[in-house]
Formats: structure tokens, sequence, C-alpha cells
């Protein structure tokens, strides 16, 4: 009898009664026996009630419990059920209901697996992303953009994209992209700590299934190794060209004055002919070591693997630094290892310990020490060439290997140096998988270290 006091059913209840009453009112002047009415209508009454406590159970009740079941299913709990079997039209509320909530709670784990296999890509992508909307609000940016700048997406999310990202270059790509409505390129540098890294930053516009610009997307990636090649390739050219320049110009100049002036003096005749020979030897030198730095760098370049004995190698080496030593006083000694042996590119490897022992001469004041040692370990060989000249800076050893890299520059062109020598060293210790290391304190002297796999 509870029920009857529940909403809707109470209206009826009151309804009822009311409507009893008043029957009761009309018919009492026409019946007399006031207790037989009363007896009658509350009769009535009762079966009134009955059948409405019946339709409550059957009906309203059901209703009631189907609503809570949906508002669960909507608040997002799919595990809610509803069964009744009671009736046909109840049992198929109940079935549909529940294959609803069924079928949301597939959609929802599918969802969430894309939701998070898209967040794994924009995660791991190498490119930085940021997301913003048609008015300019943040809705995501990922992890690689927020390592860029070294903060956390809340920084970001929910803010306009010109009160938080700091580059002038994003704004200008956003409302770019927003303007244009298609895909728009700058490029910016970023540090990161003391690295200067170089970015391409495109801002592509999204649109809605209407075609209406719904916001733009921003993708950053890095571009610094082909920047970096680039202005690498711009260097290598204007050094190729500015170390020619100069004995061309001066075997014109000679050439010019032998051709023009009648010079009857024999002496400086010879003279000049000496410098425009020199000055082409010293052009031929610098096309060969270029040529050998462009046949090393070749895909296809292959290594004539010989065996070596290192005792012969150096016995076509050493005599000819033993003259240069002595011309500059140098005490140059050496300390090869007894019957050593090692598979590798003969002529390379003589050019490795040639042009190590020529650094070590041309920079090592008169009366200096200069030291060769081959030796070996299980796996390597170890050649050294140490000497205990100028040095090097600190700042400049991480860049000595760099084509046309010579730190006094004036004093390395005396020497008739083209900076190529220990970028063909490191080139040739390469394609070997060797390593070389190289140590230096200024004024004290340089220890280079090469390490070849025996094989
Ligand atoms: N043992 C050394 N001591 C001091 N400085 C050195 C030594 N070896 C190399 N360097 C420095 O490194 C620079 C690059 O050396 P690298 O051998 O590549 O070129 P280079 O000697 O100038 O010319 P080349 O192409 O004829 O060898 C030199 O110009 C010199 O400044
Ligand atoms: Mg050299």
């Amino acid at each position: 009898m509870k029920d009857l006091l529940k909403k809707p059913v109470i209206n009826y209840v009151i309804l009822f009664l009311v409507v009893t009453l008043l029957t009761g009112l009309l018919l009492f002047p026409i019946v007399n026996n006031v207790i037989l009415l009363s007896s009658i209508l509350l009769i009535n009454f009762i079966i009134i009630l009955v059948f409405l406590q019946f339709h409550f159970t059957n009906y309203l009740k059901p209703l009631k419990k189907a609503i809570k079941t949906l508002s669960e299913i909507n608040k997002g709990n799919y595990r809610a059920r509803f069964h009744y079997t009671s009736n046909n039209l109840l049992s198929e509320l109940s079935y549909k209901i529940n294959s609803l909530a069924r079928n949301l709670s597939e959609y929802s784990i599918q969802e969430k697996m894309q939701r998070e296999q898209l967040s794994t890509i924009i995660d791991n992508t190498d490119n930085g992303l940021v997301l913003i909307d048609d008015k300019g609000y943040i809705h995501l940016v990922n992890r690689k953009f927020l390592s860029m700048y070294g903060r956390t997406s809340k920084d970001y999310n929910g803010y306009l994209y010109y009160d938080v990202l700091e580059e002038e270059v994003f704004h200008d790509t956003v409302q770019q992209a927003f303007l244009y409505e298609k895909n728009v390129k700058n490029e910016f540098s970023h540090y990161i700590g003391i690295d200067k890294l170089y970015y391409e930053i495109v801002g592509v516009p999204v649109f809605n299934e209407k075609n209406r610009l719904k916001g733009a997307v921003l993708v950053i990636h890095d571009i610094t190794e082909m920047k970096k090649l680039e202005l690498m390739r711009r260097d290598f050219v204007a050094n190729v060209s500015h170390e020619l320049r100069t004995p061309i110009t001066s075997i014109r100049g000679f050439a010019e004055t032998l051709l023009e002036d009648d010079l009857n003096n024999k002496e400086a005749e010879k003279e000049f002919i000496k410098i425009i020979y020199n000055e082409s030897d010293r052009m031929q030198l610098l096309i060969e070591d270029l040529l050998t730095l462009s046949r090393l760098e070749q895909e296809n370049f292959q290594l004539v693997l010989n065996k070596i004995e290192v005792n012969d190698l150096l016995k076509d080496i050493i005599p000819s630094f033993q003259i240069k030593a002595k011309e500059k006083e140098l005490d140059f000694t050496h300390s090869i290892e007894n019957n050593l042996h090692f598979k590798a590119d003969k002529e390379k490897v003589k050019q490795i310990i040639i042009n190590l022992l020529d650094n070590a001469m041309n920079y090592t004041p008169d009366k200096g020490k200069v030291f060769l040692s081959v030796t070996s370990t299980e796996e390597y060989v170890h050649i050294k060439v140490s000497d205990t000249g100028m040095g090097i800076e600190k700042n400049d050893l991480p860049r000595i290997f760099e084509r046309f890299y010579r730190v006094d520059k004036a004093r390395s062109r005396n020497t008739g140096g083209t900076g190529l020598g220990l970028a063909i060293v490191k080139h040739i210790v390469d394609v070997h998988d060797g390593k070389i290391e190289m140590d230096s304190e200024v004024n004290k002297g340089t220890n280079v270290h090469v390490y070849l796999p025996k094989k």
C-alpha cells in the first residue's frame, strides 16, 4: 500500500477519493441508508485502490527502474542492467535497454583503445604537435613539444596560443594558416642548453565535414641535421674556392709578369717559375686530398684489405720524417711492437701515419720531441703519435676533424696545410670501423690515438 502514496499514483488516489466523496454527497438525498451508501462507496474506493496498486506494480514501478537504469548508463555506468520479464512490453524494453548498455560498453572500450593508440602515436612522434581551436585555445600539446620547452601540458591546455607560446613565429604561423586556410611553413631556431637547434614549423588548418575552419595543428620538426649539412656544404664550397683562389692568383700574377715584362734576369725568371711550380703543386695536393675524401665518402667505397706487417710499413715512412726532424732539430723516436701484423688497407694506413706525423712535426717548434708508437691490444692495433708542440685549445678539439678547420689559419697555411689532413684520417679510421681520440694541452703537446681493428 505504501506504493500508493508515491507519485504519480497519489494524484489518482486523491482524485478517486474526491470523486467518491462527491458521489456520496450526490447520492445522499436519494439513498436514505447512510451505512449502506458509505459501505458501497468504501468498497468501490478499495477496489480502485487495489487496481491502482496492481497498475503501479505492473507498469509504473518497472518504468521507474528503467529510467534509473538509463540514467546510470547515461552517467557512463555501462554495467547497469534492467530485468523485467513479467509482460512482453517490459521484457522487450529490458532487452533493448540491456543491449544498449552492452553496445555502449563495447563502443566505449573501442573508443578508449583508439584514444590510447592515438595518444601513443601523438606522444611518440618525433615531431612537436600543438592543436589549436578556431577561437585560438590550445587543446593538445604532445610530449616532444613539451620536451622542447621544458614545461607541462597544464601550462598550455586551455590557454590562448598567443598568451603561452613564446616564439613570434608560432603566432605568425597560426595567423597565416587561419587567414589563407592552407598549409603554411616557417623556420626558427631555438636553444636547448647551449645547443642551437633549427626547426621547421608547419601550420595545418583543420576543417569540419562542412568544410568550415575548426582550428589548426602546428607540426614542428627538427631540421638541425639538414641545416648543418647545408651550412657545411656552403662552407665547403667557400673554403675550396678560397683555397684555390690563392695559388691561382699567384700563378696568374707571376705568369703575367713573365709574359709582359721582358725579363733579362734569368735568376728572377727562374725564381718566378719556381713559385708557379710550387703553387701548382699546392693546388694538386689540395685536389688530391679532395678526391681522397670524396672517394672515401662514396657509398660503394671498398677497402682493399691486405695483411700488413707494421715494421715493413714503417720502413717506407720513417726515413723521410727522420730527414724532416733533422731539419727542424726535432727529437723523433719510435717504438714498434715486434711481429705486429693486421689486416687493413695498406695505403690508407700509411696515409694516417703520414698525416699524423706531418702534423706533429709541423706544429712542434724546433728542438721539440715527436714520438710514434704502434702496439696492440686483443682487438685493436694502437697507433699513437705524441708531440711536445703548441697543442690545441679545448674549444677547438671537437672541431679539429672538420674539413678545412685550422686552429691558427696563418700558421697552418705557412706549413702548406690545407686543413684536410685530419678529416682524411678520420674518414679512413671510420671506414676501417676504428676509433680516433685526441688529447692536447696548449704549449705542452698533443697525443693522437688511432685504434684499428685487427680483424
Ligand atoms: N699535433 C698538432 N699540434 C697542434 N695543432 C695541431 C696538431 N695537429 C693538427 N693541429 C691543428 O689542427 C688543424 C687541422 O689539421 P689538419 O691536419 O687537418 O690540417 P693541416 O695540417 O692544416 O693541413 P693538411 O691538410 O696539410 O694536413 C691544423 O691546422 C692545426 O691547427
Ligand atoms: Mg695536417
